[in-house]
């Protein structure tokens, strides 16, 4: 594919205009027009909806929409949605959501749900005049924003509260109008954001005013107006436990005592190694994002706010930890989730509507409970894999139909695969010798 210069008023252009371009880049168009194509959804109506969740949309990508069942969380069953691509995230999920389910299931609480946003400015003035302007200040910027806020105060949510943050010994004249949150069962970007910008309008109205500033204090630079990510204040934790003794992993497999001994041992490496907290802590997203994309929450927000909780101390860290006392194994995870179960794609998109209705319609606390969880479980399945068979069996078996889809294998290719496999390691090789193996036209690669 060459594409030659810069392509001008893309997106101006029609789909199907945008559609005959990009595929005229290729060698033959046609097919990949009706390849582009072929995943549009069928309902033309579906398919415009979700031509307008973005710009420039050709067409839809799919990833799997699985289900872990057996999800025990505070003494109630559900059934998990989740969206991934990574072949063994689910069976990992639901084998340790059943593993704990006959231990007393998973146990969570929400500790707090504030949000955060920044005006960031640029002031030249008395910083001590700004301080006392502040009872001022807030009074404008609370009655200024009522018209934003009314909405989200009635289903009881609103600014909790305003700080001005000096922060001139990092950078010169560098203010901040700290404000927290509560959005509810929104994940809130857009209020929050809404509420910020009016802010800044706000402030600079009052230095303009305020008969206290003079000369150029009376003008302020505003640099910006976002919420911020890291949400150490919307936290939720979640935990297993249960007695040393139960947790034996069945027949065949390595004794309790030792399991524990490693476990723990691999607890403590995520927490001084940030080489393998930053892996141990992708598998906990693996289960936390999976529910984020199936519910249409933004994980993107909740990995950027989780990793930075995860480097709180100043080093990054697993977000999980592992306490034994009086013969109680108790694992825990707490991470800041800011999710939502109402606005934006959660009530747009179909089958974000359709996993949140599986969850029994949660609120914005409750899913975080979820989310919690099932990181947890994704975790737990991962390590405990780690420090017993490794995590390749599994990964290689639930592999294996991408190997042989990758051959484009036959339903008897596969079934006939899936036997052989049962008792050998599955290796791009491996598989690769099987087809060669077992077609009456072998591939002619060599594994
Ligand atoms: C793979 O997606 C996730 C793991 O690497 C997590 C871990 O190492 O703890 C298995």
């Amino acid at each position: 594919m060459n594409i030659n210069g810069i392509i001008n008023g893309f997106s101006k252009m029609s789909k199907e205009e945008k559609l005959k371009l990009v595929a005229g880049f290729f060698d033959s168009p046609e097919k990949v027009l009706k390849e582009l194509k072929s995943y549009w959804h069928s309902d033309p109506k579906k398919q415009t909806l979700f031509d307008e969740f973005s710009e420039n949309t050709l067409s839809n990508f799919y990833f799997p929409f699985g289900i872990a069942p057996n999800f025990l969380i505070n003494g109630k069953n559900y059934m998990v949605p989740m969206v991934i691509e990574e072949s063994s995230v689910i069976a990992a999920a639901s084998s340790s959501a059943k593993f704990w389910a006959e231990r007393g299931g998973f146990h969570a609480e929400v500790v707090s749900s504030e949000k955060l946003g920044q005006v960031h400015f640029i002031w030249k003035g008395n910083p001590d005049k700004l301080e006392r302007s502040m009872p001022d200040l807030k009074k404008a910027l609370l009655e200024g924003t009522r018209n934003i806020t009314s909405n989200m105060e009635k289903r009881g949510g609103g600014i909790l509260d305003v700080e001005l943050i000096k922060m001139v010994d990092k950078i010169e004249d560098y203010y901040q109008l700290k404000v927290s949150f509560e959005t509810v069962d929104s994940m809130g970007a857009n209020f929050i954001n809404s509420v910020l910008e009016e802010f800044a309008r706000i402030l600079k109205e009052f230095l303009v005013n305020s008969p206290l500033f003079e000369g150029d204090e009376k003008d302020c630079e505003i640099i910006m107006s976002i919420l911020s990510n890291y949400t150490p204040d919307c936290l939720v934790r979640a935990w297993v436990e249960c007695d040393v003794k139960d947790l034996n992993l069945g027949e065949g497999d390595m004794e309790q005592e030792k399991f524990v001994w490693k476990f723990q041992k691999a607890i403590e490496i995520a927490k001084v190694d940030e080489y393998r907290a930053a892996t141990h802590n992708k598998g906990i997203f693996n289960g936390i994002d999976a529910i984020a994309l199936a519910t249409g929450n933004d994980f993107r927000a909740i990995e950027a706010g989780a990793h930075t909780y995860a480097c709180r101390s100043g080093k990054y860290q697993s977000l999980t930890d592992l306490t034994i006392e009086n013969d109680v194994f108790h694992y825990e995870l707490k991470v800041p989730l800011a999710m939502g179960t109402v606005g934006g794609l959660t009530s747009l998109h179909p089958m974000a509507r359709f996993s949140l209705e599986m969850l029994g319609s949660p609120n914005a606390k409750e899913l975080m409970m979820i989310a919690a969880s099932a990181g947890l479980a994704n975790n737990f399945g991962a390590v405990k894999s780690l420090v017993t068979k490794g995590i390749q069996v599994g990964h290689m078996k639930m592999h294996l139909f991408n190997i042989l889809n990758f051959y484009a294998a036959t339903q008897e290719e596969k079934q006939k695969a899936v036997e052989y496999f049962k008792s050998r390691k599955v290796s791009f090789k491996s598989v690769t010798d099987f087809i060669n193996n077992h077609r009456s036209h072998p591939l002619g690669v060599k594994s």
